[in-house]
């Protein structure tokens, strides 16, 4: 019999509950205990934030968008920022206050699912001596270790039917639109929706992008008769000698920037140089949300249920991965080495280039 702790950390992606999902089942079905932390850590750090799982708990919930558990991406348990009681911000380290509470409720492992910030935070517990396995989720599709992130293929196809939509009214009245996706700094989300989406142009953190480029294929269309474009660009894409837009840290305890602005920037410099009629628009947080695709779920729930065949097997310490076809494994220090970019070489790069989409280059 044993006692596993689930949390969801980082930013939600669709496919967190269908491995919630798959988790209670196949520890239920060895005839284990399962505990979700509310909110990250919260649950750890405060025991009242701790719920306990039942098959009737997660049951239909692999189709629905979001965590049953709740997520966050601030305050990182090693360096929490608290405001005392004089609004002054301090540091802390709640971590020891954590393995104590896990070593209190008698918890054999903690599956932590998230991206690479809470993947890093998962390692750190490992070191620790907290037995740890990781479940590698991210709309963003960027680490390294896995063939797929579950996530990423729902915000693609959100994406993609966004650009299907946006076609007829672009061509309606003969106008660039200009759409900003997100992805961090790397541009699979932005490759992957711009090529089924029809995209004339794709701008990724990859390729830094030449403007003169970018307006060039635009008035290209123009002559051949197409007077409208759609431009996808990546939230960390950068002009050539440019910076990534950002707005900050924005909130307290976030540890990364939240990025956003080059799709307005990149439609202000086509409205200028083109004389075209220009619009806009960031697809955000609709890129996250709603019910996995087929992909995802299916994805989700294998993670999940290899998580718990590396429980049993006692490889603490490691991360599922997809190696198409299989599920394998990785040391956490590995999985979180290096993000993944978009490879110049391969077969999406040079298919969006065969098919005369321009990449800013
Ligand atoms: O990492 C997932 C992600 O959706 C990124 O693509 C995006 O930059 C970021 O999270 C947005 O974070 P938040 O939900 O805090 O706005």
């Amino acid at each position: 019999m044993k006692k596993i702790v689930i949390s969801t950390g980082g930013g939600d992606a669709p496919g967190l509950n269908a491995v919630i999902y798959a988790v209670v089942r196949s520890c239920y079905k060895r005839g284990w205990e399962v505990y979700g932390s509310r909110s990250g850590y919260k649950g750890l750090l405060d025991l009242d934030e701790l719920v306990r799982l039942e098959i009737a708990d997660v049951d239909g919930i692999y189709s629905m968008g979001g965590t049953i558990i709740g997520s966050t991406n601030k305050g990182e348990p090693f360096n929490m920022p608290i405001k005392n009681l004089a609004g002054e911000i301090q540091v802390v380290d709640v971590s020891d206050k954590i393995l104590r509470n896990f070593k209190r409720m008698g918890f054999d492992c903690h599956i932590a699912i998230g991206g690479d910030g809470s993947l890093e935070i998962a390692r750190k517990f490992a070191e620790k001596g907290m037995p740890v396995i990781g479940v590698p989720k991210t709309i963003d599709n960027d680490l390294e270790a896995t063939d797929r992130t579950f996530g990423f293929d729902t915000a693609v196809a959100t994406a993609t039917e966004a650009l299907d939509k946006l076609h007829s009214t672009a061509k309606s009245h003969d106008r660039v639109m200009v759409v900003e996706v997100m992805g961090r700094d790397s541009g699979w989300i932005a490759l992957y929706s711009g090529i089924s989406g029809g995209a004339d142009v794709i701008l990724i953190p990859e390729i830094p992008f030449d403007m003169e480029k970018v307006c060039e294929k635009i008035m290209d269309n123009a002559l051949r008769e197409k007077d409208y474009a759609i431009v996808v660009v990546a939230e960390g894409a950068t002009a050539l000698g440019g910076e990534v837009i950002s707005k900050g840290s924005g909130e307290l305890g976030r540890s990364e920037v939240l990025l956003g602005g080059i799709g307005e920037w990149v439609a202000s410099e086509i409205r200028e140089r083109t004389e075209k009629d220009t619009r806009s628009l960031v697809l955000g947080h609709l890129q996250r949300g709603g019910s996995p695709t087929t992909f995802d779920r299916l994805l989700a729930m294998r993670f999940g249920a290899a998580a718990v065949r590396l429980v049993e097997k006692g490889e603490f310490g490691h991360m599922v991965a997809l190696a198409s076809p299989h599920m394998s494994s990785v040391p956490l220090e590995d999985a979180v080495k290096s993000r993944k970019k978009v490879d110049m070489q391969s077969d999406k790069v040079l298919t969006a280039r065969d098919i005369g989409i321009c990449l800013g280059d």
